[in-house]
């Protein structure tokens, strides 16, 4: 069967989609126009479809393992797109990476440490710090040039005998870059002089938009200078085709630690967690993206491409009050709302009550998110085109005396 095309909008309501289903729940309102939450309203690849019918036919759903076919395909991925040579005694599991990044903290630190991560930055990473009673320590991204960067000389100063992890978020949600080699060079130098370990989430790895090139940090084995470096023997990278395929509700995801010592510990506190079984669907589901899902990839991207170039088109041309970039990575917008002159919680009401749209408040990224929300482009087009019909209308309507000016 031929793939229907990216563009016919597919009526997710009343299948448990967190994005359309819990809006009343979300924005207390049904009839938002859902941008949130990161997962598309398109369907996945035809062979993960297929697969499943033949599986649900088989009609016996009793516990699943892992076998080596399932193995292969993570290698095979890694490998093919991101020229990373995993050994399968490096890949453990996990239902995903918000449960394996949890692991990773208890595994690798004790309660009271301090843990680094770089805001505005995915939100559960708070959650898993505090939330497991590590100390949250930031070293916010900052903006050079209009382009977010990684401030190397605050992260030296907020690293001490405390510091056991940092958390990397790569590409970065929701700012959408793609750390270049040189800055995964930088940032591996430090967190081995200081000896701190790297939770890489690179769950984004496989949204990346040409000329940029996503590098997982622990295939770094050198430097710029040619000298050996060593990060891969501290990291645990967090991988998974739920992003990369719209198949985020299988909940399966790959952990791949290089390091033995550290690759026994996790898999210690994830099977004291009750977490090392994976899911019927999630185990098919991955090994048969990674296997059979690059084609429709190379559909996708561009697809996804344009519609970033048509929302940012749409926005310089007549919604010039809110600013936003071009992403390196992600199907995620960060929009600039300052000019708006709201404060967060107006803003996150008037774009509910005024404009009708269900996004992601800054706020809930953390420091730096302020005034800003977070647009997911990854819908047919013409959700887009609705979207930001309605964003237009209702600022048209907005009154000046609000503090706000047309600047056209
Ligand atoms: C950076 C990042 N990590 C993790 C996740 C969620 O991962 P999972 O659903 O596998 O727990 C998301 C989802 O938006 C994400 O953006």
């Amino acid at each position: 069967m031929i793939e229907k095309s990216f563009d016919t909008f597919i009526s997710r309501e009343g299948t448990s989609s967190v994005k359309w289903d819990l809006r009343q729940e979300v924005f207390g309102k049904r009839d938002v126009l859902p941008l949130w939450i990161a997962d598309m309203d398109v369907r996945c690849p035809q062979p993960i479809i297929e697969a499943f019918k033949k599986r649900v036919d088989h009609g016996i759903f009793g516990y699943t393992g892992k076998t080596a076919s399932f193995y292969d395909a993570i290698i095979g991925w890694e490998k093919r797109r991101h020229g990373w040579p995993v050994k399968r005694e490096w890949i453990s599991c996990c239902p995903g990476i918000v449960s394996g990044i949890n692991t990773a903290i208890q595994a690798f630190s004790q309660p009271g440490d301090k843990v680094i991560i770089q805001p505005p930055v995915y939100h559960p990473f708070y959650d898993a710090v505090i939330g497991n009673g590590r100390q949250l320590v930031f070293n916010p991204l900052k903006k050079e040039s209009g382009r977010f960067t990684i401030d190397f000389e605050d992260l030296e100063k907020k690293i001490d005998d405390r510091t056991k992890i940092l958390i990397l978020c790569s590409p970065h949600n929701p700012v959408g870059r793609v750390w270049t080699a040189d800055e995964l060079e930088k940032l591996a130098k430090i967190c081995i002089r200081k000896d701190v370990i790297v939770l890489s989430d690179e769950i984004h790895q496989d949204i990346v938009y040409a000329p940029h090139r996503h590098i997982p940090i622990a295939s770094l084995t050198t430097d710029a200078q040619g000298s050996p470096l060593q990060i891969g023997e501290r990291t645990i990278t967090f991988i998974a085709p739920s992003k990369t395929f719209n198949i985020a509700g299988l909940a399966s995801s790959a952990v791949i630690i290089p390091n033995k010592r550290l690759f026994v510990e996790f898999e210690h506190r994830l099977n004291a967690n009750g977490l090392g079984m994976g899911n019927v669907f999630g185990i098919l589901g991955l090994e048969v993206a990674y296997n059979e899902g690059e084609e429709w990839l190379s559909r996708l991207l561009p697809y996804l491409e344009e519609n970033i170039d048509f929302t940012l088109k749409a926005l310089e041309e007549s919604i010039p009050q809110i600013k936003s970039q071009k992403p390196d990575g992600t199907f995620l917008l960060w929009f600039d709302c300052e000019a708006l002159g709201k404060d967060d919680l107006c803003l996150r009401n008037w774009f509910i009550e005024k404009a009708s749209l269900g996004l992601d408040s800054g706020v809930v990224f953390g420091p730096g998110g302020e005034q800003h929300m977070r647009f997911n482009i990854g819908c047919p087009r013409r959700t887009l085109v609705e979207a930001l019909d309605r964003l237009k209308t209702a600022l048209a309507e907005e009154k000046p005396a609000s503090g706000f000016h047309f600047t056209h």
